[in-house]
């Protein structure tokens, strides 16, 4: 599990799984900090691996801070989060390590090839699992078990399946057909790559439904999604899934990197705000349609009650072209927030955010009143929809509560 200390890792872009990675760097660690030395090709092209904090200059960058394991932002973004991080401890633990006496890089390369976006590391030790069986349904349960801190026979197969996945919830990655077949990832011919995503403890009931009727609603109001749909569990409600945007088809990736990782902002401490995210994505994207996309989700996330909009929660691409894009939007769901409030706030207010206080952001970014207008219009629109979509989906356990909180939350919004 552990790297022969001294020997660096070597960071590599994926594009395509049937051609070699090319390799853009090499990670060592010292006095608990990570050193990134980029190869001599993304020197030579100026390629920017890194959208803002580490340009593509020759010698040693030191990562600037602890924050991220000490490990640099956009590299840290590899690496799992709550549930993919609970995996691979349990796994280690079977093997006798224990996680936290890894090192970041060793992390990394635990991850591999396996990780979200199109980095890879090498030398990867990634355990080789056979191929597994999936039933949703048996997974979904497994996973509850595991989250309440129980033994499950199919940590491997839900390790192989989302280890390396970002988020909280449970998900697995695997293949779907256009007729709705699930098998495991898209290595089968007609499979594209999509995430399906699991209830956590404290979710209700019908979490698959709420998600799938937001998505709805967002691409009714010009939020640009992945495609989705709800898949069927053979008892209650069905699952979300969300076909992956970093899989674009099979075979092919995209880097992708987190406004946390791109910024080194962490997503659970109030770093920064709705302008924050506005301002990051001219610097990162120089595309005022991209500013315009990301208002409009700020409102939706506003009217919405979307409150879970932490800095995980909005990513950049880099296309083909080189040009780093926002990337589509994803995890939009009726959410409360930390002590009830946006983890974005929007011109100071987290809580109950104001026409006013959205039209003022908005001036300051360069949108027109009349754009702003029509953006608002756009979402209240595609939310009116809600109870019909609700009632088509089968919401249930959260339908009073989402009801109120939209009537609420419109209300304050003035
Ligand atoms: N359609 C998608 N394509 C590619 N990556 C995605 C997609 N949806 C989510 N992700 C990635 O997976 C992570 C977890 O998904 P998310 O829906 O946020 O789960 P959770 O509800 O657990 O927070 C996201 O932070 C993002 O990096
Ligand atoms: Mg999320």
């Amino acid at each position: 599990m552990k790297l022969t200390p001294g020997v660096p890792l070597e960071i590599g872009l994926l594009l395509n799984e049937g051609e070699p990675s090319s390799p853009i760097g090499r990670l060592a660690m010292a006095g608990g900090l990570a050193q990134l030395e980029w190869s001599a090709e993304v020197i030579k092209i100026r390629r920017r691996i890194d959208p803002l904090l580490y340009p593509p200059e020759a010698g040693l960058q030191a990562a600037r801070g602890r924050d991220f394991d000490g490990l640099h932002g956009f590299l840290a973004d590899s690496l799992p989060d709550a549930w993919g991080r609970r995996l691979m401890k349990r796994r280690l633990e079977k093997l006798g390590v224990r996680l936290d006496a890894l090192r970041p890089v060793d992390r990394l390369a635990l991850v591999g090839n396996g990780g979200r976006g199109a980095l890879v590391y090498k030398p990867a030790t990634t355990p080789v699992e056979d191929t597994v069986a999936i039933d949703l349904d048996v997974l979904a349960e497994q996973s509850r078990i595991l989250l309440l801190g129980e033994d499950t026979d199919l940590i491997d197969a839900l390790a192989k399946l989302g280890g390396a996945s970002g988020g909280a919830r449970p998900k697995v990655c695997v293949g779907i057909a256009a007729d709705g077949t699930v098998g495991e990832g898209a290595t089968v011919e007609g499979h594209d790559e999509w995430i399906v995503k699991f209830r956590a403890t404290l979710d209700p009931a019908d979490i698959g439904p709420v998600e799938e009727a937001y998505a709805r609603m967002a691409r009714a109001a010009g939020i640009d999604m992945a495609p989705s749909r709800l898949l069927p569990a053979r008892e209650g409600f069905g699952y979300f899934a969300t076909r992956r945007f970093d899989r674009p088809s099979p075979g092919r990736r995209l880097h992708m990197v987190s406004l946390a990782g791109a910024l080194e902002a962490l997503p659970d401490v109030p770093s920064i705000d709705y302008d924050g995210l506005l301002r990051a994505t001219r610097a990162i994207t120089r595309h005022a349609g991209d500013v315009e996309q990301a208002f409009r989700r700020m409102v939706f996330n506003i009217l919405a009650h979307n409150r879970d909009d932490h800095t995980r929660q909005h990513s950049y691409l880099l296309g083909a072209d080189g040009e780093w894009r926002l990337a589509p939007a994803y995890d939009l769901t009726f959410s409360n927030g930390p002590g009830g409030e946006h983890y974005l706030a929007i011109e100071g207010e987290g809580r109950t955010p104001t026409r006013a206080q959205v039209v003022t952001l908005g001036r300051r970014h360069g949108l027109s009143d009349r754009t702003i207008a029509d953006i608002i219009d756009a979402v209240r629109d595609a939310l009116a929809d809600w109870k019909v979509i609700a009632t088509e989906l089968g919401v249930t356990a959260s339908r009073a509560e989402i009801d109120d909180r939209l009537a609420h939350t419109a209300a304050a919004f003035g």
